[in-house]
This record gives C-alpha cells, structure tokens and sequence, in this order.
C-alpha cells in the first residue's frame, strides 16, 4: 500500500523557509501542507498570504491550504492567486457549506472539507459527494506537535464506510500527531494522504521520513 504525503510547514524553520521548501521539491512529498490561522476559529494565529506569494515560485509541489479561519469564503480568490491547489475549509466554520465548496471549485481549486475530532462523519451525508477530499482532525485544530487522538482511527474507518456508500471519489486526509507509529495503521483504517509537521521537519533526516511514510 503506499499514500500521499504532505508535510506541514507549520513545523519547519521560519527562519530558513527557502530551505524547508527546497527539501520539499527533492523529497517524496506529494504536496505541501499550509496551516493559515486567524486567531478567532482557533486560538492561534499562524501565516497567510505573503508567506504563500512568498513560496509560490519556488515551490513544485502542489499547495494543500488548510484554513482554520472563519468565514473562508471571503478568501476565495485570494487563495486562487496565491497558488493553491486543494482548500480545505472547516464544516464547523461554514454555514452554507454546499455553497463554499463550489465557489472553491468554480474558482478552479479543488475543494475539501475538514472536520474537528468531535464531529461526527455523519454530518457529511449531504456533502460527501460534492467535495474532492475530507481532511479528519487527528489533534483539535490550532497547535502543532500535539498528541495523536487514537478514536482518529476508527473515524477513518466510518468516513470510507460512507465514501464507499455513496460511491464518492473523496480522498480520506489525516492531520495532527501524525508520525512513524501510527502511520501504517492510518492507511490500513483508509487513509490517502498523511500530514505530518513535526515528524518531518523536527526529524534529523526529513526526507527519510517522508519516504517512510509514503511507503506505508
Ligand atoms: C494543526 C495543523 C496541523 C499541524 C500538524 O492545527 O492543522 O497541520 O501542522 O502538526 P503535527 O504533525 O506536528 O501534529
Ligand atoms: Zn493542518
């Protein structure tokens, strides 16, 4: 089995971006994982968009964006000019969640909803078909290098029980305490794409681990 790896910059060196986003491009990283928060939906605020013009040139791997942000809509086109390619935005943080994910669609992204660790996958009954990706919470939202939520893996397990109902394309993401020893179960419960922050950029050898992962 292998999956698709997204390492967060949230836990690289700020200081040496260029050199965090130059290990990405060598790496195995299928896509790079951008955590934007506001202070208001999460109680931390984290970057946003001159980071994302910032590393636009110089990044060859897709941009996943994670918005922990209230009203999301709003940033739509921003985000489409900032070169993002997968937004996820919270169910929690959208009233009219039908209408963000094609506005996000329409604007030539992919879309993908995000659920906190207290949300239940039945909420996405309605929705499960309209969206590209479900990013399942494994820590709550705000702060890297928390600890992983071990009901994360039976959430999965439930989340691709409905994608297969429905017969959705949606890819399962997991995001939050991700590392080496949880990762193989992660795919074997279901999961497509792996975020991992601090297990990549906090390792010795980063890209040792992102091949770890996508081998898993
Ligand atoms: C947390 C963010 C995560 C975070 C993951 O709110 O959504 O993407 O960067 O970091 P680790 O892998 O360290 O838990
Ligand atoms: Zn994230």
């Amino acid at each position: 089995m292998s999956c698709l790896v997204a390492p967060s910059l949230l836990a690289a060196d700020f200081l040496n971006l260029k050199q965090a986003i130059a290990l990405i491009n060598r790496s195995d990283a299928d896509w790079l994982h951008l955590d934007i928060m506001d202070g208001v939906f999460v109680p931390n605020i984290s970057f946003g968009f001159p980071v994302l013009d910032a590393i636009k040139d110089i990044l060859e791997k897709p941009m996943d964006v994670h918005l922990m942000i209230v009203e999301p809509e709003k940033f739509i086109d921003r985000l489409k000019s900032s070169g993002a390619y997968m937004v996820n935005v919270h169910y929690e943080a959208c009233t009219h969640l039908h209408r963000v994910i094609y506005e996000i669609k329409n604007a030539g992204m992919r879309a993908a909803v995000t659920l906190n660790p207290h949300t239940p996958v039945a909420c996405l009954e309605e929705i499960i078909c309209d969206v590209d990706m479900v990013l399942l919470m494994s820590v709550n939202p705000g702060f890297g290098g928390q600890k992983f939520i071990p009901n994360s893996f039976d959430k999965i397990v439930r989340l691709k029980e409905l994608i297969d109902r429905k017969a959705s394309n949606a890819l399962i993401q997991v995001d939050g305490g991700v590392d080496l020893t949880n990762a193989q179960k992660l795919v074997f419960s279901g999961a497509d794409v792996l975020v991992a922050g601090s297990a990549v950029f906090r390792s010795e050898h980063p890209e040792e681990v992102i091949r770890k992962l996508k081998g898993m």
